[in-house]
């Protein structure tokens, strides 16, 4: 991978920067924040790591998606990597410094930002992620970054519900990479042909353990 200087050009920083600040949602294209080698070895990766299926999110919404867990912050826990090998190697393709520094820049904020949670999805035909609130799973999540694994699939639109303002309906393509903030509702709509894969992570600049608080079971 390239410097993160080399990622985008500083106008075009302060353009998903300010973007991000007055939307909440910023759309990055294709081959910018992955090439297309990084793509193809985190196919290969997440290959190697189990599937569960999730029906539930964590704040009793209400879900049809497959999950492969690559970093888990369970309440009062740290964020720790699980699989084994394959999940360390995402994470450590992730966490490259230069990537991790394009990213601050665009979050416009001067903390370091680490992972805290990182999830392959795959949603073949009919499968959705109803309308959530990421901040609900962990109150430190500050901003989500979904990168499209996949093509060729119909439906799957990512829409985000800004408080206040009408609906945002997007349909990242294949390497796009899409960053919201986690204190907006949002969902993902069902799947109606192909199969959409996503890579989500979630950051902040907080690196402790989760503060939310379980009032019930979720
Ligand atoms: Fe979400």
């Amino acid at each position: 991978m390239s410097d993160g200087a080399d990622l985008f050009s500083e106008d075009d920083l302060a353009r998903y920067r300010t973007e991000l600040r007055a939307h909440g949602t910023v759309l990055l294209p294709p081959q910018t924040m992955f090439t297309p080698d990084e793509l193809a070895r985190i196919d290969l990766l997440e290959s190697d790591i189990p599937e569960e299926e999730v029906r539930k999110g964590d704040a009793g919404d209400s879900h049809d998606v497959l999950v492969k867990r690559v970093r888990v912050a369970h309440p009062g826990c740290r964020p720790g990597n699980v699989n084994g090998a394959a999940s360390a190697q995402i994470i450590e393709l992730l966490e490259r410094r230069q990537r991790l520094s394009t990213l601050g820049k665009i979050f416009g904020s001067a903390s370091e930002y680490v992972i805290r949670r990182c999830q392959v999805h795959r949603m073949p035909p009919e499968s959705f992620v109803g309308i959530h609130v990421d901040a609900e799973s962990d109150p430190d999540f500050e901003f989500a970054v979904i990168l499209q694994l996949a093509r060729g699939f119909e439906g799957g639109e990512f829409v985000v519900y800004p408080t206040g303002r009408n609906p945002q309906v997007f349909r990242p393509t294949l390497g796009s990479v899409l960053i919201t903030t986690c204190r907006f509702r949002h969902e993902v709509r069902p799947v109606r042909a192909g199969v959409r894969r996503s890579l989500v992570y979630f950051c902040s600049g907080y690196t402790g353990a989760n503060r939310r608080i379980m009032n019930s079971p979720a």
